[in-house]
This record gives structure tokens, C-alpha cells and sequence, in this order.
């Protein structure tokens, strides 16, 4: 539902009860309009008043003013007082005190009884129910633009999903790279994962060539050869979600490079060079980064205190070779947090902003990989991850 819609639905609401109130605190007089005015037969023809409000006083019958009234009600007994003049300025001529529904005789008029509180409710229940029915459709509308936020974005297929659940590196995805380097425990599986029974650990041990691939000290896990649903192009629309686990990790301390270990590279774009997004360890600070753009994130200041525990990750991201592009950054923490928070949305933003004009597609990397981080400069010397339920969606923005 729009807004034009929210906003129709409360001028509606507020027509009603207006127009509702109006009518139960009007006072209503009737004439009967015969030839001879003193006579209570015939055709009646009713004005209403605001109470206690001077108002000219018109004959009902022939629309004759015939000067001013102020008139009011209690309960079921009216009373009137009718002036020479509209504004009512001169004394009262004539004073009335009537019950309702009796006709008087000298008058030929009558005040018609208020409606019962039954008659009322008879009356107002339709409008009651409007009401509620309003309030109802308002309710929704405001839960359903709350939601707004989280459910314009749809998913509509799942790429990839791999939780490891096969007990085998490539969790029996054809052509997912568990890694490039060669040491036998670069890549292991371990048990339990974020979820099931097993999740994969990547392992890099500085100054070891078992643990060096690609020109760096680095072992992950890549979805550049599944096709297409571990790639990515310009145009479309993910979601990345992602668990990881930083294993017995040894903390940051002031010395030690700053340049961070990078685990998980969700946008890393082919023909070389930065990737449009990561996820990485910077001192003891988890941070998201886009290079190109030259932004940095925050993701949780100190993640010493969840020492061996999970941590969820969804991005959502629309890529796009212009500033037209959005991402939106979520996280949890599954041991303190039942639901994903929403960390920061870039809208308006050039996503696909890769150093080689050439590329022509994306695609997602896990594990772990030091750039920078050598022992000569005292850095811990290995390092451990483990990953876990790594799920690619297409979405609808
Ligand atoms: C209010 O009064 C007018 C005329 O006096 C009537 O037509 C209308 O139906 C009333 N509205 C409600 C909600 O009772
Ligand atoms: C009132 O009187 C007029 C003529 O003076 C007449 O035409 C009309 O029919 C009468 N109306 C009634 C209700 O008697
Ligand atoms: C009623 O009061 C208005 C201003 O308050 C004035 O202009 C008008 O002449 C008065 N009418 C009579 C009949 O006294
Ligand atoms: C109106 O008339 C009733 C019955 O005659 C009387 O009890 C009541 O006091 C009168 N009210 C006023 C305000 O004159």
C-alpha cells in the first residue's frame, strides 16, 4: 500500500469521526408546516443548531428569518431562547423548556429525542466498525512501510549454498576451489559448523611456501569457475551471506602490521587488482571495506570478547557501473543476537568500480589471505579460520 493510500485512509477516518461528532452534539428543532402554526399535524420540517451558539433563526417551512436562537439540550429536555435580532442582542422574547418528541401546542414544533445510547450505538456501529476497520488498515499499512526497509528486496533464487554438510572441501559443488595452496592442512574440514556438522578451516602459516599461492601468504576458497552461480556482472542484484569463526585467534598488539587479514571477499571482480568489497580483521576490529571506493566500515569494534564464536554476515548488494548502485551491510552475532542488524546501506553507489575497465565479471572468495603481514615485521605467524553456510542469492531491489 502507498502512501497516497495511508494518507486517503486517515483523512477518511478523521471525515467520519468529525462528521459523527458534528451530528451528536447538533440540536435539531422542527416545525410543523401547516397554514395555522399553532397546530401540531402535518408535513414537519426540521433546522439544526449548535448548541449554545447564537444562530439565526429561520422557519424551516418558508426559510422566513425570523431573528436569533441560542438552544441547547439536557438530557432529554431542550431549551431555546429566540431573539428579535440574528446577533441576539436584544432581550429574549420567548424562552422555551421542552421535553423531547412533545409537540406544543402554541408552537406547532417539537425537539426530536437524542437517540438512545442503543440507537446510538445502532447508529455508530457501522461507524465504530469503519473506525477499527481504519485503524486496522492503518496498523498494517505501518507494519507493512516499517517492513518496507527489509522486504523490498526479494529473493528469488538461490545461486550457491554450501555448508560443508558433505564432509568434503568442495562440499560436492562442481568446480568450487577449496584453495590454490598446497599445504595438506591449508584447507581441512572441521566439525562441528555454524550449524550442521562440519565447516571448512583455512589455515596460513607466514614465511611457509605451503601456504603461499597467487603471489601472497593466502588460502581460500573461490567460485570463479561455477557458472553462472558463482559469478556476478554488471546488473545484478545479490545477496551474500556468509558465517565465520576466527579460530584460537591471537590478538592485534601495537607493532604488528595494520594492513588486516582479509576473509571474505564477496565481490572480488576478474582482471585484476582490488575488489570491489571485503570483509576483514584490521587490529582487532572487523571492518567491511570497498577499496575502489575508498570507504571503510566498522563492523565491531573489539571482537575479542567472542573469542571462538560465529558471526553471520548478509550483504546485499546491487551491482551497477554507475553511481546507481547500493549495498546494504548486516550483521549478527548468533551467541548474543537472534536476528541480523542492520550495520549501514550505501544507496546511490558505484558498485561495480573495478581497476581493469575490461572486467566483465565478479565473484566470491573465502579463507584467509595476509596481505602485507610478514614475520620480519612480527606478525602472529599463523593464522585460522573456519567458514561456514556460505549462501549467494539473486535478488529483487
Ligand atoms: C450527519 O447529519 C447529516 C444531516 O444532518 C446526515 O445526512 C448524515 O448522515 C449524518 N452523519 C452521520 C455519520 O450520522
Ligand atoms: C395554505 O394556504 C395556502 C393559501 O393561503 C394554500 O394554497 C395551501 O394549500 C395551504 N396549505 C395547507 C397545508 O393547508
Ligand atoms: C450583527 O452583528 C454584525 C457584526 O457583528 C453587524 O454587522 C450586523 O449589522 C448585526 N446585525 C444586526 C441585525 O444587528
Ligand atoms: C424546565 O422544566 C422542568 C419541568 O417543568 C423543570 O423541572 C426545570 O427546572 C426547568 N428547567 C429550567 C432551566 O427552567
Amino acid at each position: 500500500m502507498s502512501k497516497y493510500q495511508f494518507v486517503f485512509v486517515f483523512i477518511l477516518i478523521v471525515l467520519v469521526s468529525n462528521t459523527f461528532a458534528a451530528n451528536e452534539t447538533l440540536v435539531e428543532y422542527c416545525t410543523y408546516c401547516n397554514n395555522a402554526t399553532t397546530e401540531c399535524s402535518g408535513e414537519t420540517k426540521c433546522n439544526s443548531y449548535v448548541p449554545g451558539q447564537c444562530t439565526e433563526y429561520q422557519n424551516p417551512c418558508n426559510g422566513k428569518i425570523l431573528g436569533g436562537t441560542v438552544m441547547s439540550q439536557e438530557g432529554s429536555r431542550y431549551y431555546a431562547l429566540f431573539y428579535e435580532d440574528v446577533n441576539c442582542s436584544t432581550g429574549a422574547l420567548i424562552r422555551l423548556n421542552y421535553t423531547c418528541n412533545a409537540c406544543y401546542v402554541d408552537d406547532g414544533a417539537y425537539f426530536p429525542c437524542p437517540p438512545s445510547e442503543a440507537q446510538i450505538l445502532l447508529v455508530s456501529l457501522p461507524v465504530l466498525l469503519l473506525i477499527l476497520f481504519n485503524i486496522f488498515i492503518i496498523a498494517f499499512c505501518i507494519l507493512f512501510v516499517i517492513d518496507l526497509g527489509d522486504s523490498t528486496i526479494t529473493v528469488k533464487k538461490t545461486l550457491l549454498y554450501v555448508n560443508y554438510e558433505s564432509g568434503r572441501l568442495d562440499d560436492r559443488i562442481p568446480n568450487l576451489e577449496s584453495t590454490n595452496s598446497n599445504a595438506s592442512d591449508a584447507a581441512y574440514i572441521v566439525s562441528p559448523g555454524r550449524n550442521g556438522m562440519y565447516a571448512i578451516g583455512h589455515k596460513v602459516t607466514l614465511g611457509d611456501p605451503g601456504y603461499y599461492s597467487d603471489g601472497s601468504y593466502r588460502s581460500e576458497s573461490a567460485t570463479h569457475r561455477i557458472r553462472p552461480g558463482g559469478r556476478f556482472v554488471r546488473g545484478d542484484n545479490r545477496r551474500y551471506e556468509v558465517s565465520l569463526l576466527l579460530k584460537d585467534w591471537q590478538e592485534w598488539k601495537p607493532g604488528m602490521s595494520s594492513s588486516g587479514d582479509i576473509i571474505f571477499q564477496g565481490g572480488k571482480l576478474a582482471g585484476g587488482g582490488n575488489p570491489a568489497y571485503f570483509i576483514a580483521t584490521k587490529r582487532n576490529s572487523l571492518i567491511f571495506r570497498m577499496p575502489n571506493n575508498n570507504e571503510t566500515l566498522l563492523l565491531l569494534d573489539d571482537f575479542r570478547p567472542y573469542s571462538n564464536q560465529w558471526f553471520d554476515f548478509r550483504i546485499d548488494v546491487a551491482w551497477r557501473d554507475s553511481p546507481t548502485g547500493l549495498y546494504i551491510i548486516y550483521m549478527r552475532i548468533p551467541s548474543i543476537e537472534k536476528d541480523y542488524k542492520l550495520i549501514k546501506e550505501y544507496k546511490n553507489y558505484h558498485t561495480y568500480l573495478p581497476d581493469n575497465p575490461k572486467s566483465v565479471m565478479g565473484y566470491s572468495k573465502w579463507g584467509l589471505y595476509r596481505p602485507g603481514q610478514s614475520l620480519e615485521n612480527g606478525d602472529i605467524p599463523t593464522r585460522i579460520i573456519y567458514h561456514d553456510d556460505i549462501c549467494i542469492f539473486d535478488i529483487d531491489i
